[in-house]
């Protein structure tokens, strides 16, 4: 297993691209089951989630080729409508096929995810919503079997706000017979951008990015050529990276628009940002302030960012209050921070931040892939030297962070780590 290790302390300067959103290209890779024929994606970030969704298609009986930043997924003979446990316990996003297999193809088996690090994070509002459109779901030694002759649309109110729940009915309804209409829909704009890929391949979706979308069911859809949006979450990171270690950033190509809950807080915690013509620039000053923040769904403060926010908090002079809304048991991070000499008190979905503190190099290990993130920003402004073990956590989600930021002037590596 490899880690990354960090000296602290370097002020980063300079611009730093940001690549595809995973979050937007898990589920439009899963959408290509829903044409027949060869689709092409640019802009695909190298993630160890992306890899898992590939493998997960072709396994299905997709053709899968591509090269740097390019997939080509050929959807012409899917021989198989089943997801296995293997890659669902290791991709819960693997039940994104779900939605497409059962509305294209009648059928879908996908093995049910368990828990996972940051929570419970069940698929009822999903299984509730297809069986509204028509099919007859059953669970069988873990698997969760979906049969429908076509769809038929339904009015589907979601009891949560679930962004791949929302992604999944979406792109069912597009070929079922009539009009759906979700209500409490997630509105995040991978959400959005979902639908500006099922529109492209003919599907007549409304709304998206409300809370109110309709869909009118299309007899078939077809393939398209499709550049996937930058990843606001790596954006994010990254912007935090530059504020914490009082650096001078560009984060080129991100969209400021898809950021207003990120930039909001940033600028109260005193970093100073400006949206120039390539992207946002972010100098970091050397008087950090406390933040209170709550997670919650778009266009609210994203809980992808807790756990790197809660970095920049335990440097800023005060206290602050972050509260978790989404997930369960997202402060997986904080026994870690702790150790590099955070001040946090959790008390169930709320932690208390106290600072300002120098933070002390350690060898930590993450349980998740944001969690992962928070620890590697930790590492960029303590003391010493830090190991983050465990690397493939963040290689999930981020396209080699540690290159990127020693491309900003970080003293980071990678290494071959026995943990
Ligand atoms: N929920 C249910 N029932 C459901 C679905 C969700 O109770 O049927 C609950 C979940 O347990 C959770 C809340 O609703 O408490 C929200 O979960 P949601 O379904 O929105 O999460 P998700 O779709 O599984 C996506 C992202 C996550 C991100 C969340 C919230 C993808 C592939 N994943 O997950 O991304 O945290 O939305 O914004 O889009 C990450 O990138 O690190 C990550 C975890």
């Amino acid at each position: 297993m490899q880690k990354i290790i960090i000296k602290g302390g370097q002020k980063l300067r300079g611009e730093v691209r940001v690549s595809g959103a995973k979050n937007a290209a898990l589920p439009i890779l899963a959408s290509s089951l829903l044409a027949t024929g060869k689709s092409t994606y640019r802009n695909v970030p190298a993630l160890g989630d992306v890899s898992t969704m590939k493998k997960l298609l072709a396994d299905l009986g997709a053709k899968v080729d591509g090269r740097a930043g390019v997939a080509n997924i050929d959807t012409s003979q899917i021989t198989k409508f089943e997801a296995p446990y293997d890659l669902v316990k290791t991709m819960r996003a693997s039940a994104l096929v779900l939605g497409p297999l059962v509305g294209r193809y009648g059928e879908a088996r996908v093995s049910l995810p368990g828990g996972c690090a940051i929570g419970a994070r069940p698929i009822d509002q999903h299984l509730k919503g297809l069986t509204a459109l028509g099919a007859r779901i059953e669970l069988e030694h873990g698997t969760v079997m979906a049969r429908a002759r076509r769809l038929r649309g339904a009015t589907i109110v979601f009891d949560v706000v679930t962004v791949t729940g929302t992604e999944n009915l979406m792109m069912a309804a597009t070929l079922a017979r009539g009009r759906t209409t979700l209500e409490n829909a997630a509105c995040e704009p991978e959400v959005e951008e979902l639908a500006g890929v099922l529109n492209k391949m003919g599907a007549r979706v409304h709304g998206a990015g409300t809370s109110l979308i309709t869909i009118e069911g299309v007899d078939e859809l077809h393939p398209l050529d499709h550049a996937i949006i930058p990843d606001r979450i790596e954006a994010g990171t990254l912007m935090v990276a530059a504020a914490i270690t009082r650096g001078n950033v560009l984060v080129r190509d991100c969209l400021p628009d898809h950021l207003d809950a990120v930039l909001a807080k940033l600028r109260a915690a005193g970093a100073e940002i400006t949206i120039e013509k390539d992207g946002v620039r972010v100098r970091g000053r050397d008087e950090i302030r406390p933040a209170d923040i709550a997670t919650r769904p778009y266009p609210g403060f994203p809980t992808d960012m807790q756990a790197q926010f809660m970095v920049l908090m335990t440097l800023a002079r005060g206290q602050s209050v972050l509260t978790e809304t989404i997930f369960e048991n997202r402060f997986m991070h904080v026994p870690e921070l702790s150790r590099m000499g955070a001040d946090v008190l959790v008390d169930g979905r709320t932690a208390v931040v106290r600072g300002p503190t120098k933070l002390k190099g350690a060898t930590v290990m993450a349980t998740d892939l944001r969690a992962s993130a928070c620890l590697v920003l930790a590492g960029l402004v303590a003391e010493g030297t830090t190991e983050v073990l465990r690397v493939y956590h963040l290689d999930r989600g981020y396209e080699r962070l540690e290159k990127k930021l020693r491309a900003l002037g970080a003293d980071i590596r990678r290494a071959k780590g026995s943990l």
